[in-house]
């Protein structure tokens, strides 16, 4: 009883502590709602990335084909992104180790930044873009968007990199633990990867 007891005040207690503390999902949520605020982020935003530039360019349009572009991405996901290279449920050496070096509030500024910063989409084959429509049609849209530009939950897909769509598609598919994601692992479980390049050339012509 008084064990009970014990645990339902410790209970209330990180109830009412989470109740005060907004997740950085939400402090993002609002910082968006605010117009100064917003604009404080970006401008912050654009200092920190200065080492980031180095692979996902300046504005976000990477310069090597197996960075992704950052440009445009909805802020939520790519925060969500960024929590997770920190915990190491997403891997990449080099990620894992700079976004330690990113402060709560710099991650908040970061993401801001690259959200509003103007997507650059890229040429791609006609054929296989044709192709991949279809694909694109039948197994992803449903999640994507019919323009592939997301939502808070799923990302831009649009005018994102061939090569990194590429490995990327085949890691969710390969099971390589490199990126996990059970509905992504089902909705690429049938692709070959002749499919995959498709897909891709498809995406990244988009705007
Ligand atoms: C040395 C090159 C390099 C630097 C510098 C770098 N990144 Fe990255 N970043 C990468 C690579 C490579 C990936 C893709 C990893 C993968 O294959 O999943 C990536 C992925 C990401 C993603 C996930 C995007 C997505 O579409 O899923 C985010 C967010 C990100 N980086 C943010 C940053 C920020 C913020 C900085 C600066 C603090 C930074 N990166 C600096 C190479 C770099
Ligand atoms: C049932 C919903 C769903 C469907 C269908 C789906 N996806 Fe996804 N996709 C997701 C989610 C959720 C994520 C984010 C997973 C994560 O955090 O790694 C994602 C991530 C991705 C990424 C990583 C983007 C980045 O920059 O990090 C790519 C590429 C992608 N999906 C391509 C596709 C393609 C191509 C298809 C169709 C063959 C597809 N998806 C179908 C839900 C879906």
């Amino acid at each position: 009883m008084r064990r009970g007891l014990v645990v339902l005040a410790g209970l209330l207690v990180s109830a009412s502590v989470y109740a005060q503390a907004p997740s950085p999902q939400e402090r993002l949520k609002a910082i968006a709602a605010d117009p100064v605020a917003l604009r404080a982020a970006v401008d912050g935003g654009k200092k920190v990335t200065f080492f980031c530039a180095n692979c996902h360019g300046e504005d976000g349009i990477s310069k090597t084909p197996d960075v992704p572009n950052l440009a445009g991405q909805n802020p939520a996901y790519l925060l969500e992104q960024i929590r997770k290279f920190g915990s190491g449920e997403r891997k990449d050496q080099f990620m894992q180790g700079l976004i330690k070096v990113l402060k709560d509030e710099e991650r908040l500024q970061v993401v801001h930044y690259y959200a509003s910063m103007p997507v650059a989409p890229s040429k791609a084959n006609a054929a296989l873009a044709a192709q991949g429509k279809e694909l694109f049609g039948k197994l992803c849209v449903r999640c994507h968007g019919d323009k592939a530009r997301g939502d808070e939950l799923f990302p831009r897909l649009a005018g994102q990199k061939v090569p990194y769509l590429q490995t990327t598609i085949q890691r969710y598919r390969d099971g390589t633990g490199i990126r996990n994601n059970q509905l992504m692992a089902i909705a690429t479980s049938t692709l070959k990867n002749e499919d995959v390049t498709a897909i891709a050339n498809y995406l990244t012509q988009l705007p």
